[in-house]
């Protein structure tokens, strides 16, 4: 029995003591958050307990029974909190910053450790590379409301990385994005299951259908690549052409469609060629006489003009 109640204890000193980033055995604090906050009471720091990680009610959170509180996170910070001598540098604990000297994946770690199941699988499998994207890149983990997660701040937080996107969303016709009233998960997911694509849903049509339902048919007369991908003729961040089209027609469908034989006239690097151009092709050129371009479920709509 006393050895039972030896190797137990042994075994809790091992817990105790993990290896650090640097390679010798680190030790948690005595008293956890308490050490911490004694040096770490700024406000900034303490908006964590605003949060859900913070809520000791949270069972399975660092504040949780029996959890390692700031340590969870930063890792063993025994030595860090301790006495330093003069002269000599305060031991580092895991820092989620750009120059951290924790490897991204190591500071990842930290993260998953607990997210595994609601986030871990995605994230391996998703187009943000793991080993160079940290959480702590999107998510702002001290702070009340975490940017990322509101609709009004999220681009923001995005843009740091994607600046292309960030011009295309300010082109002239864009979906409300810079309003406020919409944010980049509204097509994208970060962690759901389709991370391989990073979209909300399976493909593209799917996900641009949650919103406009009333383009995913059944039509009688279909236009076939409005079933393939509405990214075929649509720009999702923006575009400067109405109706956030990749191209004004005719352009846009003279790129898959052949004007001989028509009753249209064809456009050349000299604008409207032929001397008389079709009065149709001004204006909404094309649509003004094939005007159900997504699908026309009329009985004599084959041509897509009613
Ligand atoms: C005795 C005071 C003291 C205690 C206790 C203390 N820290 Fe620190 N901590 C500091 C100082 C001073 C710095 C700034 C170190 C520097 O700039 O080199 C710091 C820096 C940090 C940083 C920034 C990263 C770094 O290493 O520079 C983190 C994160 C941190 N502490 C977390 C903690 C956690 C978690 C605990 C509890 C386990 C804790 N600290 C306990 C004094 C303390
Ligand atoms: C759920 C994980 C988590 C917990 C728990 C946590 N932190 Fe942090 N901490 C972070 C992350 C991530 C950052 C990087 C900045 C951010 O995201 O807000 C950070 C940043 C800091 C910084 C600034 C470090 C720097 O490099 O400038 C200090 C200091 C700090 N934490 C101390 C603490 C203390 C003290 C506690 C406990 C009261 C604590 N943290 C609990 C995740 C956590
Ligand atoms: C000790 C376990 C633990 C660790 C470590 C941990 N989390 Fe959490 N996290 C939780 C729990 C529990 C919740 C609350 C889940 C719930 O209530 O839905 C949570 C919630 C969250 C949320 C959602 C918060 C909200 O308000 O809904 C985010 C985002 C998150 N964690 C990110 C992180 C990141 C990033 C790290 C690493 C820096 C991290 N977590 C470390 C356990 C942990
Ligand atoms: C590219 C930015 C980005 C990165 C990197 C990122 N997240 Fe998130 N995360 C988000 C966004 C955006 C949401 C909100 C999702 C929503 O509103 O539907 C979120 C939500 C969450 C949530 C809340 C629960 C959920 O699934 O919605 C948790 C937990 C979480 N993230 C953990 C993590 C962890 C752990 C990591 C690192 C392995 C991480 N995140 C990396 C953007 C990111
Ligand atoms: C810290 C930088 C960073 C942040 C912040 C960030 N990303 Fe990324 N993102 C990347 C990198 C790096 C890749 C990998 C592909 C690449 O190199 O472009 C990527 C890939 C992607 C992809 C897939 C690209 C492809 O080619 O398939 C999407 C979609 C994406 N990010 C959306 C977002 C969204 C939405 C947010 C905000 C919630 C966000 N990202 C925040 C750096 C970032
Ligand atoms: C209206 C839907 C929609 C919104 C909103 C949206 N995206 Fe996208 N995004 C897409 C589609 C569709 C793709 C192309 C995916 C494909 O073809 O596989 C894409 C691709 C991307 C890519 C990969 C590079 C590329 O152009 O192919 C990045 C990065 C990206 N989006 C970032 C963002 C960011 C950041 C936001 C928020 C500011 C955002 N997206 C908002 C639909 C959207
Ligand atoms: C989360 C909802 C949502 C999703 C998903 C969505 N949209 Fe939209 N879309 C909107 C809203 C809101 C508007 C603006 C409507 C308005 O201003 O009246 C809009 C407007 C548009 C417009 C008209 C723009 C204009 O200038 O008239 C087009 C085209 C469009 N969306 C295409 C797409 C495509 C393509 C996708 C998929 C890549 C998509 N949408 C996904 C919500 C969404
Ligand atoms: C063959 C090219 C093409 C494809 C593919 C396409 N669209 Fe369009 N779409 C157009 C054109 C052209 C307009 C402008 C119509 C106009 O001027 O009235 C338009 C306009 C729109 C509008 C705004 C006006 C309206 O009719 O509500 C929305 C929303 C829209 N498309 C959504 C979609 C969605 C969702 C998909 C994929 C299911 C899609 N489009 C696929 C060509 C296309
Ligand atoms: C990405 C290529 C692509 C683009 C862009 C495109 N189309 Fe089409 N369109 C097709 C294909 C493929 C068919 C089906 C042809 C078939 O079944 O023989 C089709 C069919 C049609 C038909 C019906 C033809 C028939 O035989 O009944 C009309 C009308 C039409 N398109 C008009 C347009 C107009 C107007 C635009 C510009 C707004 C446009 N298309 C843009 C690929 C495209
Ligand atoms: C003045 C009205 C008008 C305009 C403008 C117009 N079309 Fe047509 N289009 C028609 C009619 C009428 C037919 C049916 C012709 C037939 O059945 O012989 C047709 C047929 C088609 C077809 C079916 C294939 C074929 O040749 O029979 C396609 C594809 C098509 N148009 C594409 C276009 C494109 C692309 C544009 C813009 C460059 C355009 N149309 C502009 C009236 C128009």
């Amino acid at each position: 029995m006393k050895l039972l109640i030896q190797a137990v204890f042994i075994a809790a000193l091992l817990l105790m003591a993990v290896p650090s980033a640097h390679g010798q055995d680190a030790e948690y604090s005595r008293k956890g958050a308490d050490t911490c906050i004694a040096c770490h009471g700024d406000a900034e720091i303490m908006t964590l307990f605003h949060t859900k990680h913070g809520a000791p009610s949270n069972s399975q959170g660092p504040f949780g029974d029996g959890q390692l509180q700031c340590e969870a996170c930063h890792g063993p910070g025994g030595a860090h909190a301790g006495r330093v001598r003069r002269g000599q540098e305060r031991p580092s604990v895991i820092r989620f910053v750009a120059d951290s000297a924790t490897p991204v994946e190591e500071q990842n770690g930290m993260c998953l450790a607990c997210h595994q199941n609601d986030v871990g699988f995605s994230w391996h499998t998703g187009a943000h590379p793991g080993d160079e994207i940290g959480c702590a890149d999107c998510h702002d983990l001290h702070a009340s409301a975490d940017a990322v997660r509101q609709t009004s701040t999220q681009p923001d937080v995005c843009f740091t990385c994607h600046q292309m996107q960030r011009s295309e969303t300010r082109k002239a016709f864009s979906h409300p994005i810079f309003e406020g009233k919409m944010d980049c998960m509204g097509c994208h997911n970060m962690h759901g299951d389709n991370a391989a694509t990073q979209l909300a849903r399976l493909n593209v049509n799917d996900t641009c259908q949650q919103c406009h339902a009333e383009k995913r048919g059944p039509y009688l007369w279909e236009h076939a690549p409005v079933s393939e991908d509405c990214g075929l003729c649509h720009a999702p961040h923006g575009s400067n052409h109405p109706g956030m089209l990749t191209k004004r027609a005719p352009l846009l469908c003279q790129s898959c469609h052949s004007q001989s034989g028509h009753p249209s006239i064809p456009q050349d690097a000299g604008g409207l060629a032929g001397g008389s151009p079709s009065q149709f092709l001004l204006g909404q050129s094309c649509t003004n006489c094939h005007s159900q371009v997504h699908g026309s479920n009329h009985p004599s709509g084959s041509r897509l003009m009613r």
